[in-house]
């Protein structure tokens, strides 16, 4: 099941199933990644690639939980620091830009960014399994 609320990303897929026989495989769906109306535990992962920021990280995983089955897994990409050495024009940016992130205002350690996404996770529910990039 693919998810985005942009239709010519949604035919755009469905053109490219079709060509290459995957449509059993993949159902495109146009529709809002925030107002699912899956029944619970219905996925064994949910995957969101550079996506989840447009609902919010903490938002989108308490939302989605529900939605997966037990021992299911959710993968998403997420804005954070990961250099030592930020322009504070583009940290003003970013903070500005992109305020709900649990990053904000942090340290850009990967030890505080570990810290910060796992309490993220833990009070949506999710044990945080791994992070990535690692240092
Ligand atoms: C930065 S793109 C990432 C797309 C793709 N996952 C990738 O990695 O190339 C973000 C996508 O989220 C979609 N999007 C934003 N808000 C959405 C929402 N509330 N429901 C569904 N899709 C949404 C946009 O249409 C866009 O295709």
């Amino acid at each position: 099941m693919a998810v985005d609320f942009h239709r010519p990303y949604i035919d755009a897929l469905q053109r490219k199933s079709k060509a290459l026989g995957l449509t059993q495989q993949i159902t495109a769906l146009l529709g809002d990644m925030g107002k699912f109306q899956f029944q619970p535990q219905t996925f064994d992962v949910i995957w969101s690639e550079g996506a989840i920021y447009n609902i919010g990280f903490k938002a989108g995983l308490t939302m989605w939980k529900p939605l997966l089955k037990k021992g299911g897994y959710v993968a998403v990409t997420e804005v954070a620091w990961i250099g030592s050495d930020v322009p504070d024009k583009l940290k003003a940016f970013w903070n500005s830009a992109y305020p709900h992130t649990g990053y904000r205002g942090q340290s850009c350690r990967s030890s505080s960014r570990r810290v910060s996404a796992g309490r993220v996770f833990h009070t949506s529910g999710i044990r945080m399994v791994g992070l990535l990039p690692s240092n």
